[in-house]
């Protein structure tokens, strides 16, 4: 298959003080959108029939090296297909310049701003655990239904596909860390069909026929997937843990749990504050079997509501059986997919998950300088490609031009 790139430049002038990420003055994000459909590709392209990709023979995970068969096995209790395990070491989370690993990023300023570097980061926890890490030691119970085999993938009957970054709060607690922040891929296998939707339906990845590229966002070409009938589902998540020690509380006048939950709230909206700035909130009461009182935090984005995080106070149970007797904590666990959504905002969740390198980095800053007038000029290289044809001049031009409208309008930045 062949791919057809083109490579164009602009160079515009913004004032230094501007709140727009790309020259990042500070914290909070513009929100702006490239919806630039790719309108030729339909008429002109050979499409691919097929989008699998290769399967690798072995990933390095956590530092721990996974090789396809201790995850993919001819087991009985085995239900991890080769898709799952080439998605396993995408790490977008890792990935600078990708929505996730920005956002990702974005929150890490946020905690290091507010809580002096006390949170400590792990965004490398090997996705592999054990049932017990996965929902016994965060007390999910024996009959619940995410145990199923329907909705957990499992390497064996012991040993599954983290559904969950909370997952790691137990052992985290035991090896003595107090305030942390795990980042990483959970998995959830779900059945999706015209009339019935997964509940946790953060991210659809189906590995077989591509539709035509549709959006222009930030420079990066992503695409939609079609949907077959069993999906993979994966999902970014955060998960946020810290404990407080009697001291913290008992000056406050008020009981561990109440100062907890206020705590957290409060974290919580001003972590919201510094990534959307004035966007509106709403917390809703909910069931966690790991927190108590329980609580979702749901944004306003597209007419709607939209939960991004669940969060609580830590059953006490979690902290007495890790070693922290005397202790209140709080914990939350965010989707990153749909926190980027409302950042970038962009339409469709599924955009996120592209498998092939080519559609990242397209664009690049290759000059920035500030003149005596204080205004600073960046100029972006950006790789125009598509997977299924040639691109003509024209093409490329009626989308630079479209990208060049675009970032004046909505940047508000003056080009040159
Ligand atoms: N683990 C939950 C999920 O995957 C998210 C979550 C909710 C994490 C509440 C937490 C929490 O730490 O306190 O949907």
């Amino acid at each position: 298959m062949t791919m057809a790139m083109s490579i164009a430049q602009f160079t515009f002038f913004s004032r230094a003080t501007s709140s727009s990420f790309l020259n990042r003055t500070n914290a909070r994000f513009n929100r702006f959108t490239f919806s630039t459909p790719f309108s030729t590709a339909d008429a002109t392209c050979t499409r691919k029939k097929n989008g699998r990709l290769p399967v690798l023979s072995a990933l390095e995970l956590g530092g721990v090296k996974i090789a396809r068969d201790d995850v993919v096995r001819d087991d009985p209790t085995n239900n991890v297909p080769d898709s799952i395990f080439s998605k396993l070491g995408m790490q977008l989370h890792k990935r600078n310049q990708h929505p996730i690993g920005i956002l990702k990023n974005a929150i890490y300023e946020y905690f290091d701003a507010n809580y002096s570097n006390k949170f400590d980061k792990f965004d490398d926890l090997c996705p592999l655990v054990s049932v017990k890490q996965n929902f016994d030691d965060v007390l999910v119970p024996a009959d619940h239904i995410s145990r199923s085999y329907n909705d957990t993938y499992y390497v064996d009957s012991q040993t599954v596909l983290r559904c969950h970054t909370s997952a790691h709060q137990a052992e985290l607690l035991r090896d003595g860390h107090t305030h942390f922040l795990v980042t990483g891929d959970v998995y959830r296998r779900d059945s999706i069909d015209s009339t019935h939707y997964p509940v946790f339906h953060q991210v659809f990845v189906a590995s077989h026929y591509l539709q035509p590229p549709n959006f222009f966002f930030l420079g990066f070409f992503l695409r939609f997937w079609s949907i077959h009938s069993y999906t993979l589902l994966l999902e970014m998540q955060m998960e946020g843990f810290r404990v407080f020690s009697p001291e913290e509380w008992e000056a406050s006048g008020l009981d561990g749990t109440s100062y907890a939950a206020g705590d957290l709230k409060k974290c919580l909206e001003g972590l919201a504050r510094h990534l959307f700035g004035a966007v509106e909130m709403r917390w809703i009461d909910a069931y966690f079997p790991f927190t108590n009182p329980s609580f979702e935090l749901e944004i306003y984005f597209q007419e709607k509501w939209m939960e991004v995080l669940g969060c609580g106070v830590t059953e006490q149970e979690i902290l007495r059986n890790n070693g922290q007797l005397d202790s209140v904590a709080w914990a939350f666990g965010l989707g990153l997919e749909r926190l980027a959504m409302v950042l970038f905002d962009i339409p469709d969740i599924r955009l996120f998950w592209s498998n092939d390198e080519r559609f990242t980095s397209q664009v690049q800053l290759i000059d920035n300088f500030t003149n005596k007038k204080g205004m600073t000029s960046h100029c972006y290289r950006i790789a125009y490609r598509s997977m299924e044809c040639s691109l003509t001049d024209e093409e490329i031009n009626e989308l630079q031009r479209k990208v060049r409208e675009q970032v004046e309008t909505k940047l508000n930045v003056e080009l040159r």
